[in-house]
């Protein structure tokens, strides 16, 4: 369920049109529904009201300020793979001992302001990894709370870009191999082994490769428990699917069932480090038609968004569901939605059949709050879009369309080039 709902044939944002928000702040530009952020953060709560569990939002999937501290102020943690989201999670006072570090490079010096700032845990993905994380803690005269990050080599039957737990993957530690680096783990002295971490891959719609890697995990931290490593989280990521077109994801209520049964008496809390099923539907990407072109092929909408914008369908061919911001518009055509950057590629939606747009006409790009905004680029010059929320009626520009002087901040022209 989300707040993007039509009222008369105006679509909406919570209580807020659309094409208002668009006459306020020009096209295009994002906009997330305050309400819907909160639903679902509190809905993916409360299914694993019965037992310890901790949320780690995956700050990756929109790292916008407001919307992460919106999460906060339902107790949300943060699961962080760079200084960059530190600094962000940081910004809007997350509790850094709800924050999980993930990611197969962390640097130095962003393991150093992770010590200090105090997280929880580093999700570690290599040996040489541990090596690095118990010298850093040493220099800094700390102790780091690590869990391995466990390849459990299932197929999460996604797309390939974003399958991670398979034996190919360069994520996380082969299983076979866990024990004998969870014994070298500990017998480093700035570290503290206190979890078992595996994220198996995103956009997942269906529940057996959770199951599947639970089972194979499960066995592994029995065995952890049993060698007397005191395993208190147990850190399953994210991946849990939406709906873009016709998917039927796993409820997060049938996903809670699966994994409480799948965990039952290990005496551990729950970390979980959803992205996705967050934010995914409670965005969306609002953008003007420019022109219409009727060709022989094929006919094009030309909208004033791009691929630089939204890469998900360049990058992934993926679905975004296209809608009119007023359903009054008569009939459909078949066309691609294509934006301005000089690529082929830059297309929102192909071969769709979609409402019979006319020049000026407000298309509204559906499921575009996860890895939407956080994956936009400046190619071809184009200044990154402005960011809205929605609460009730209220509209908050939460971050402002950039300025061509934004462009070239940082650029110099050397003196006598
Ligand atoms: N934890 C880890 C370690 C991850 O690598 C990811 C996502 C998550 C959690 C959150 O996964 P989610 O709940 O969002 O599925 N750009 C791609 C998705 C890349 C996912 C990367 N890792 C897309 O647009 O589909």
């Amino acid at each position: 369920m989300n707040h993007f709902q039509y009222r008369n044939n105006d679509l909406c944002c919570e209580e807020v049109p659309l094409k208002d928000i668009a006459t306020q702040v020009g096209t295009p530009f994002y906009v997330y529904s305050h309400a819907t952020l909160s639903r679902h953060l509190e809905t993916f709560s409360s299914a694993f009201a019965e037992v310890p569990h901790l949320i780690c939002y995956s700050i990756k999937a929109n790292s916008n300020l407001a919307v992460l501290k919106t999460f906060v102020n339902h107790g949300a943690g943060f699961d962080i793979v760079s200084g960059g989201e530190l600094f962000r999670a940081q910004k809007v006072g997350c509790d850094a001992a709800k924050i999980v570090y993930s990611g197969v490079g962390k640097t130095e010096t962003e393991i150093a302001d992770a010590l200090q700032a105090g997280i929880l845990m580093f999700n570690v993905e290599s040996t040489q990894e541990l090596d690095t994380i118990n010298a850093v803690a040493g220099r800094l005269g700390k102790k780091a709370g690590i869990a391995l990050r466990v390849n459990p080599d299932v197929d999460p039957q996604t797309h390939p870009y974003i399958s991670t737990g398979m034996k190919k993957a360069k994520f996380g530690i082969n299983i076979s191999q866990a024990l004998e680096d969870y014994r070298r783990a500990a017998s480093l002295p700035n570290l503290e082994v206190i979890g078992v971490d595996c994220h198996i891959g995103s956009q997942l719609t269906k529940l057996s490769p959770f199951v599947d890697a639970i089972a194979k995990i499960r066995e592994l931290v029995e065995n952890l428990q049993q060698e007397g490593f005191a395993i208190k989280y147990l850190d399953l990521g994210g991946g849990l699917g939406i709906t873009y077109d016709a998917e039927q994801p796993p409820s997060p209520a049938d996903y809670a069932r699966a994994i409480i049964e799948g965990t039952r008496g290990l005496g551990v809390t729950l970390i979980f480090e959803p992205g996705r099923v967050m934010v995914g539907n409670a965005g969306m990407l609002i953008t003007r038609v420019l022109y219409v072109k009727k060709g022989e092929a094929k006919n094009f909408v030309i909208v004033d968004a791009a691929m630089n914008d939204l890469t998900r369908p360049a990058l992934y061919g993926s679905y975004q569901g296209i809608q009119a911001a007023d359903r009054s518009i008569d009939g459909t055509i078949i066309a691609d939605v294509v934006g301005p950057i000089c690529e082929s590629g830059d297309f929102l939606a192909q071969d769709r059949e979609i409402p019979a747009f006319s020049q000026g006409d407000l298309v509204a790009v559906a499921s575009a709050g996860a890895y939407g905004f956080t994956m936009s680029s400046n190619y071809n010059s184009r200044r990154r879009v402005p960011e809205i929320m929605v609460k009730n009626d209220k509209v908050m520009v939460v971050r402002q369309r950039e300025t061509y002087d934004d462009l070239i901040k940082g650029e110099t022209i050397p003196e006598g080039l």
